[in-house]
């Protein structure tokens, strides 16, 4: 890829991104940024024009699917997306298309475990009504009885899908006082990287059924593929304990709606805490009227820290592979 005084565009910023990483890209290559409503058509338009880029830079809010990846201009042989997640695209199409895929992973990791726990305690402490007490004036003055919630401490954290962000919740978690049992495919083995940061090791449980009911509050924390997406369902939540806190920070789709409103309605779940949701921003309209939901607009990586991060993990990674190299933050 050229730099910044290279020869041609090197790279294509299909998403808006902060000003700060917008020109931190801008120092590293020669960059184009969309401008408006239709990023594709604009970078049809710049390939005709002025020959493509050899790279583009798409986050969530770009998703490229088949039809996309196989209209792009035949210069690009790079997709970088804004976001460790990377449903949004179609890895095989890319893969088809001999596209180099990179991610953000890792650098995200501090904030959506800290966005976890927000979640946890706001989902705990019955964050939504109490917000809308105080701010609707309505609140008449402290009694024993008012918004009684659950603590953390001496509860048992259960996470469906212990990677890195996972494991930043289990240690956050630990130090609350919580006791923290995970389900992956397969334990965590001695030497993986993650089991150093745990103060007692958490126990593994091999089916999501057996973790749900095993814990007080389920954390989903793995990705969305065909294996976990509907995970959770009204057979799952039927093993739950009255009064479970879930608490989804991957992706909407990997719980059923309607089975967690009819548990939300009934008690099963006591409370949820959502940062993401099936088909977002258009949500189930039931959570706007449930008060025991605390959801929060997928807000999760949403730091200073996060974004810059993730900017410079993509530019490290184009430069790289642009001399050959193998980032480690490579997909496809
Ligand atoms: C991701 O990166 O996949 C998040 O969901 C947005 O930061």
């Amino acid at each position: 890829m050229s730099g910044p005084s290279g020869p041609g565009p090197a790279l294509f910023v299909a998403s808006r991104l902060l000003e700060s990483v917008e020109a931190e890209l801008a120092s590293a290559f020669e960059t184009v940024f969309a401008e408006g409503e239709d990023p594709l058509a604009e970078l049809a338009e710049l390939a005709r024009r002025s020959g493509g880029p050899d790279a583009i830079l798409v986050s969530l809010d770009c998703p490229m699917r088949a039809e996309a990846i196989e209209v792009l201009p035949g210069s690009v042989r790079a997709l970088a997306t804004y976001s460790v997640g990377t449903d949004h695209l179609d890895l095989e199409a890319a893969r088809a298309r001999e596209l180099a895929v990179f991610n953000t992973p890792g650098v995200l990791s501090d904030s959506v475990a800290e966005n976890a726990l927000f979640l946890m305690l706001g989902a705990a402490r019955r964050a939504t009504e109490s917000i809308e007490l105080i701010r609707s004036r309505r609140w008449t003055g402290w009694t024993p009885t008012q918004l009684v919630g659950v603590e953390l401490a001496g509860k048992r954290l259960g996470i469906l899908g212990m990677g890195d962000i996972g494991g930043r919740v289990a240690t956050r978690a630990q130090a609350l006082g919580m006791q923290v049992l995970y389900c992956n495919r397969r334990p965590l083995p001695a030497s993986d990287p993650i089991r150093a940061s745990f103060g007692v090791m958490p126990a593994f449980r091999a089916t999501a059924a057996e973790l749900v009911g095993d814990c007080d509050v389920l954390l989903l924390a793995c990705p969305s593929t065909p294996q976990t997406r509907g995970i959770v369902d009204a057979a799952l939540l039927e093993r739950a304990h009255p009064g479970l806190i879930l608490v989804n920070i991957a992706r909407g789709d990997l719980v059923d709606d309607a089975a967690l409103v009819d548990a939300l309605r009934t008690g099963t779940v006591g409370a949820a805490g959502l940062d993401v949701f099936a088909g977002e921003p258009k949500l189930e309209p039931a959570y706007y009227e449930l008060p025991n939901v605390f959801m929060l607009p997928h807000v999760g990586s949403s730091t200073i820290e996060a974004r810059l991060r993730m900017g410079r993990i993509l530019i490290e990674a184009l430069r790289s592979w642009s001399q050959g190299g193998q980032p480690p933050n490579r997909v496809v």
